[in-house]
C-alpha cells in the first residue's frame, strides 16, 4: 500500500500495481500445482532433445504435445533457458520430474511471460478515453480497469497456483484489440493470426475478429470513421465471449470461462448494463474455477482472493456508476450471494455426510449447474442489450 501512495505520487501507479501482483505471483510459487505441471515440462523436453519431425510424434509420456506450432517453438527458446536450471527436466524418460529449480523455472518462466500482459494492458488502458475524470486516481476508468485486467483472479489461480500459460496468449488479444481500437487493422490481425498459432482454442474468437476485419477494414469505402469503430463493441466483443462460453459448455475447458470474463471486462468500463452483465459473468465464472483447486491449503488462498477481487470489482463498478440506476436487480443479488452458501455446503458441510463416498461427484454437479445458470442468464441479458442498443441506433439515424 505504501509503494502504491508513493507512486501514485509521480504518476506511475500503473507499475506499481505491476509489480504489487507480480511479488502476488511470487508468494504463490510454493502452491499446489496440477498435472499441466508436467504436460509442459514434458513439452520443455520434447523439443530439446527431439529434431522437429519427431515433436508432434513423440509419445513416450501421455502429455503428448498436441498445442500449434508456435507454443512448440516457444517451449523449445523455454528449454534453452531451463537447462541452466536442471537439465534432468529436459529428459523426455524422466517422468513426473519435478526438482525444485524445475518447479522455480517453470513457475519464474510464467510470471516472466506475463510482461507481454502487463504491456498489453497499458495499450488497453490507452484505448478508453478520460472523459469520465474522477478527482481520486482510484475512480478513473484507466485505474479500475488496469486492476481488474492485471490482478484479474481467473488468471491469478489458473496460471500461478494450477499452472499455465494463459497470462501472456491473453496479453496478445488484448494487444490484438488494442491494435484495432488504434485503427492498425493489419497489426491486430496479424497478432491474432501469431495468437492461434499458439492455442487453437482461441479459434472461438475467429469468427468475430473476421466480421469486425471484413465491415471495418475491407468494406469500408463508403462508411463514415465512427460507423466502423463502434461496430467494434458489438460485433468482437460481445460475439467472442459468447462463443467462447458456448464452447466451454460443449467441450469442457472450464478455464474458458475465465478467459470470456477477461474478454468481457473492458465492456465493463463503458455503460452501467453492461457493467452488471460483466459482473455476474465473473463472479459466476470465477466461482466455477473454484473445483479447479480442490486441495486444502489453497482453500483460504482461493476464498480470500476471489472475495478480495469479488469485492473490488463490484464496489469500484458500483462508484464509477453511481449516478445511474443499480447494478443489479433483487434476483441477480439474490443469486450471487447464493454463492456462499453453495461453497459453505460443497466444502465444509458436503465432506462430513454421508454421501461423500457414494455420491462424491454432488459438490461439482451443484457448482456446474449454479454457475450455468448464471452465465446462460449473462449472456441472455447480453443479447437483450446488444439488441436494444442497434434499435436506438437505428431509430437514431432516421
Ligand atoms: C505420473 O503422475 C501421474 C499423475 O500424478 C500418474 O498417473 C502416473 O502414473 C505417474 N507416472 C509415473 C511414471 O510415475
Amino acid at each position: 500500500m505504501a509503494a502504491l501512495t508513493i507512486a501514485t505520487g509521480t504518476g506511475n501507479w500503473f507499475s506499481a500495481l505491476a509489480l504489487g501482483v507480480t511479488l502476488l505471483k511470487c508468494l504463490l510459487i510454493p502452491t499446489y500445482h496440477s498435472t499441466d505441471f508436467e504436460v509442459h515440462r514434458n513439452w520443455l523436453a520434447i523439443t530439446h532433445s527431439l529434431p522437429i519431425s519427431q515433436w508432434y510424434y513423440e509419445a513416450t509420456s501421455e502429455w503428448t504435445l498436441d498445442y500449434p506450432p508456435f507454443f512448440a517453438w516457444f517451449e523449445y527458446i523455454l528449454s534453452h533457458v531451463a537447462k541452466y536450471f536442471d537439465q534432468e527436466m529436459l529428459n523426455v524418460h524422466n517422468l513426473n520430474y519435478s526438482s525444485s529449480r524445475t518447479l522455480l523455472f517453470q513457475r519464474f518462466s510464467v510470471i516472466f511471460m506475463d510482461v507481454l500482459f502487463v504491456y498489453a494492458v497499458r495499450e488497453c488502458c490507452k484505448c478508453i478515453d478520460g472523459k469520465k475524470v474522477g478527482k481520486e486516481l482510484t475512480e478513473k476508468p484507466k485505474f479500475i480497469l488496469s486492476v481488474l485486467l492485471l490482478w484479474n483472479f481467473g488468471l491469478l489461480i489458473v496460471d500461478h497456483i494450477h499452472f499455465q500459460y494463459n497470462g501472456f496468449l491473453f496479453g496478445l488479444m488484448l494487444l490484438s484489440i488494442a491494435r484495432l481500437f488504434q485503427k492498425r487493422h493489419m497489426e491486430g490481425a496479424f497478432l491474432f493470426a501469431v495468437l492461434l498459432h499458439f492455442k487453437h482454442i482461441y479459434l472461438y474468437v475467429a469468427p468475430a475478429y473476421g466480421v469486425y476485419l471484413l465491415r471495418s477494414y475491407c468494406f469500408t469505402a463508403n462508411k463514415p470513421e465512427s460507423a466502423a469503430s463502434s461496430l467494434f463493441p458489438t460485433l468482437s466483443f460481445q460475439e467472442g465471449p459468447l462463443s467462447c462460453i458456448l464452447g466451454s459448455k460443449l467441450l469442457g475447458f472450464v478455464q474458458c470461462f475465465g478467459q470470456s470474463a477477461v474478454c468481457h471486462r473492458l465492456l465493463s468500463v463503458g455503460k452501467a448494463g453492461d457493467a452488471s452483465i460483466f459482473l455476474i459473468l465473473t463472479t459466476t465464472g470465477h466461482y466455477s474455477l473454484f473445483p479447479l483447486l480442490f486441495t486444502a491449503p489453497e482453500l483460504p488462498i482461493k476464498i480470500l482472493l476471489m472475495l478480495l477481487f469479488t469485492i473490488y470489482s463490484i464496489s469500484s463498478l458500483k462508484t464509477l456508476f453511481r449516478k445511474e440506476k443499480p447494478l443489479f436487480n433483487w434476483m441477480e443479488t439474490f443469486y450471487l450471494l447464493g454463492l456462499g452458501p453453495l461453497e459453505v455446503c460443497c466444502e465444509f458441510v458436503f465432506p462430513f455426510t454421508s454421501w461423500k463416498v457414494k455420491y462424491p461427484f454432488i459438490p461439482l454437479l451443484l457448482t456446474s449447474v449454479y454457475c450455468a445458470v448464471g452465465i446462460t442468464y449473462a449472456w441472455f441479458k447480453l443479447y437483450v442489450s446488444v439488441l436494444i442498443d442497434s434499435a436506438i441506433g437505428k431509430t437514431k439515424k432516421q
